[in-house]
């Protein structure tokens, strides 16, 4: 980590939001929540949890809510990652800032940082917290620049770094500066959160403190940063970490053009690039390309087939001379031969389609 601040386990500890539903990631989602689908070969959350190991945290909770024993049964107590972990499934979703109060509870460290369980980011952790011990801020927050603001709400900053305000979404920003999902909070500022209800730390809580006339501090960077939230942007990020676009050391493998798994079978003919992973026991005919695209454990591709920036869930098939772009398949689904999806679609688990069933071109 870039920056010298020091941590004492003591005194500080994270907590990771991960009790949302993934609606946006649907139907990956259906039986996987969001932070545990495979990503370059490893549950995503393991890419985050690496980070916050590396910057000395070690403490964690996990704010679980939605398929919240999925969580309990790949973690175990975190040892395994050189954590000391606990999940505190919430009895119902509490939203962000709910999940915050809900999580803290059990909590000793007085300084607690809070990450996004989505994120893919390349922030240096300790130079957030670094700045939020050094303003004095009830709480600071990652900001990042993006290239398109319209898509996010935004947060301003005065010339010290100070946040003014919180925007909704607009077409003419003031700022390209977003929230980017990693917060410092003093921990007497989350015990003043209400318990018990769902509360949206983005809309709620900070807007709150900020009408207290609390200080909140930006640390505005514009490192790698990617929100995992839609099909899109999650089969990015899995490539970006395969090649090493993506900080991690999470990795099960060298960056490259491509991640195998241990019993995957690709014949000599296909062709593998663009950071694409190929889950464990996944098979690939003659001649394949596969670009850009995440292949679940068990997935079977036949001859010919062409598969980019997609993801092909665990077990699913696809036939022969099939062109799959921009698109999911779910679970188990399987794709007959001589078919073409594409541009965002998705298909169910278990779902059949029989060769030839669906082309988007070829007749009018
Ligand atoms: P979409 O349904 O596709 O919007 O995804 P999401 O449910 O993950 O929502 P969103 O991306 O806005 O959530 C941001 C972060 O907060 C994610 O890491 C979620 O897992 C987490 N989160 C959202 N709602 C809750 C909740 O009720 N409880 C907890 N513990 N975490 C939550």
């Amino acid at each position: 980590m870039g920056v010298d601040v020091p941590i004492d386990p003591d005194a500080t500890a994270a907590i990771v939001l991960v009790g949302g539903q993934g609606s946006r990631l649907r139907p990956l989602t259906v039986n996987t929540p969001k932070p545990m689908l495979p990503t370059a070969g490893v549950p995503f959350l393991a890419h985050l949890l690496s980070r916050i190991a590396a910057a000395g945290i070690r403490r964690v909770v996990l704010g679980t809510a939605y398929r919240a024993e999925v969580f309990e049964s790949y973690l175990g107590d975190g040892s395994a990652l050189g954590l000391d972990l606990v999940c505190r499934p919430e009895p119902e979703p509490m939203g962000t800032g709910g999940g915050i109060r809900h999580a803290a509870q059990g909590l000793e460290q007085s300084e607690i940082v809070v990450f996004n369980g989505d994120i893919l980011s390349g922030v240096d952790v300790r130079a957030v917290i670094g700045e939020h011990r050094r303003s004095g801020a009830e709480a600071a927050l990652h900001l990042v620049r993006v290239p398109d603001p319209t898509a996010f709400g935004c947060v301003p900053t005065d010339a010290d770094g100070r946040v003014l305000a919180f925007l909704e979404k607009t077409l003419s920003p003031p700022t390209d500066q977003v929230n980017a999902g990693c917060y410092v909070f003093r921990r007497d500022v989350i015990d003043r959160i209400p318990p018990g209800r769902p509360v949206s730390v983005e809309r709620e809580t900070f807007p709150g403190l900020l009408a207290d006339g609390a200080r909140l501090q930006g640390y505005v960077e514009s490192s790698y940063w990617l929100d995992l939230g839609t099909p899109a942007s999650y089969v990015r990020g899995s490539a970006d970490l395969v090649q090493g676009a993506a900080p991690t050391s999470a990795l099960p493998g060298p960056t490259g053009t491509a991640l195998l798994l241990p019993g995957a079978q690709v014949a000599a003919s296909a062709s593998l690039t663009d950071g694409t992973t190929v889950g464990a026991n996944v098979r690939i005919g003659d001649g394949s390309r596969v670009s850009g695209s995440v292949l679940m454990d068990g997935a079977v591709i036949g001859h010919g087939a062409v598969i980019e920036r997609s993801v092909i869930g665990p077990g699913a098939s696809i036939g022969d001379e099939t062109v799959i772009r921009d698109a999911v398949v779910g679970d188990g689904a399987r794709i007959g031969a001589s078919c073409e999806l594409l541009a965002g679609v998705r298909i169910w688990p278990g779902l059949v389609i029989p060769d030839g069933g669906l082309r988007f071109s070829g007749g009018a």
